[in-house]
């Protein structure tokens, strides 16, 4: 069995922690009996900046025959934010419909977490954020440009049929790990939506009677993910508050440099994996981003792809590595060695 699998590097420490991981990749696919080959696409800020576009216009075309995309970061300082967004990262998760963005929070044994009191193992949490709609739907427009009455309308979009596989999807890992989930909405000041959005989970936990369904608001969410981070099992979230949540998870388990991320399609069409991290232009050229991100994000790949076996092994040599005291980590996570260091010390062991 092989892969085909396309890789865009994209911006910033991106193509940094792509490279480091890349030869981690192949090396685990060929210890677990399968192959890997990678289409790589230079799409990015950098294209942009020289042919005003971050991917060329049949970038989905040519994308749609992959297995799954493996992603590093996009976002450039002489970019703004919302071009390189739009034009990149959202027109992937739209047009191959992966309306499924799972994010797991886990606070590995070795790592210390600004939380007081919490040490390795105690904080072990998964968001499932829908991806393709919500707050961060197109729709809006913007009126009067420039004069006092200038307006500007920005419509969310609930479809049942999103909100649904969200649900469900949280609900079935919640099954899966035997444990609780947690509904973040804001159902009152969102009358229409997020009522909408609570009727739905009511609906839907029928069907996983054995899952114990808790509601919060997501203004309280915030608080008690700082307060009792360890008491969350699995939450699901709209587009918007899944978004803010998850930095606020990868906080609390240590660094951004660990955070992994899927986007999964609800169809036929290629998920995408990804680092939950930016394009870090702080740091990027030093050598220093952390690459243990992308090699979790990499076994989130694996296991969508059937593997595994292939997935589990990546964890634990992450885990291992974190929990052993002599072993090389990078200065987020108060260290002092390099991405590379990081990548051969985890070869090693695998
Ligand atoms: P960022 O995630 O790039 O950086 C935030 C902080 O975390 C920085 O101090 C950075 O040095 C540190 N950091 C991030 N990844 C790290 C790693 N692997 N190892 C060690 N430290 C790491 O977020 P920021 O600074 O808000 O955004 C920078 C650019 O990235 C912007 O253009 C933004 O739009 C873009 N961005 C792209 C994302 C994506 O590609 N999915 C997600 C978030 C931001
Ligand atoms: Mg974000």
């Amino acid at each position: 069995m092989s892969y085909d699998i396309a890789v865009i590097e994209g911006d910033g420490i991106g193509p940094e922690v792509i490279d480091a991981v890349r030869p981690l990749i192949e090396r685990t696919a060929d210890g677990y009996g399968f192959g890997i080959e990678t289409t790589n696409y230079g799409w990015g800020s950098e294209r942009y900046l020289e042919e005003g576009a971050m991917m060329p216009e049949d970038g989905l075309d040519r994308l749609a025959d992959h297995d799954a995309i493996l992603l590093g970061a996009v976002g450039h300082p002489d970019v703004p934010d919302h071009v390189a967004l739009h034009g990149l990262l959202l027109p992937i998760r739209k047009g191959f419909d992966q309306r499924i963005c799972k994010r797991p929070s886990v606070l590995f044994e070795g790592i210390e977490s600004p939380l007081r009191g919490y040490s390795g193992g105690e904080i072990d949490f998964v968001v499932f954020r829908e991806n393709t709609e919500g707050e961060y739907a197109d729709v809006g427009g913007r009126e009067h440009r420039g004069e006092d009455h200038e307006v500007a309308v920005q419509t969310a979009v609930f479809t049942r049929e999103a909100t649904e596989t969200i649900v469900r999807t949280a609900f079935e890992a919640a099954a899966e790990r035997e444990g609780h989930l947690t509904n973040i909405t804001k159902s009152n000041a969102q009358a229409y939506s997020m009522v909408f959005w609570d009727e739905v989970v009511a609906e839907v936990s029928e069907e996983y009677p054995t899952v114990a369904v808790e509601r919060l608001l997501v203004d309280a969410a915030s608080m008690d993910l700082v307060r009792r981070p360890e008491e969350f099992d699995v939450l699901v979230a709209s587009n918007l508050f899944g978004d803010v949540l998850t930095d606020l998870g990868a906080i609390v388990s240590g660094s951004l440099g660990l955070a992994a991320s899927a986007n999964l399609a609800s169809g036929d069409e290629p998920s995408m994996f990804e680092p939950v991290h930016g394009s870090a232009p702080d740091i990027v050229g030093q050598g220093v981003a952390n690459p243990l991100a992308t090699v979790l994000s990499t076994a989130l790949l694996f296991d969508y792809l059937g593997e595994s076996a292939a997935s589990d092994r990546l964890w634990e040599v992450v885990r291992e590595q974190l929990a052993d005291p002599n072993a090389p980590r990078t200065p987020d996570v108060g260290g002092e060695a390099g991405t590379e260091d990081v990548v051969a010390d985890l070869a090693d062991r695998l």
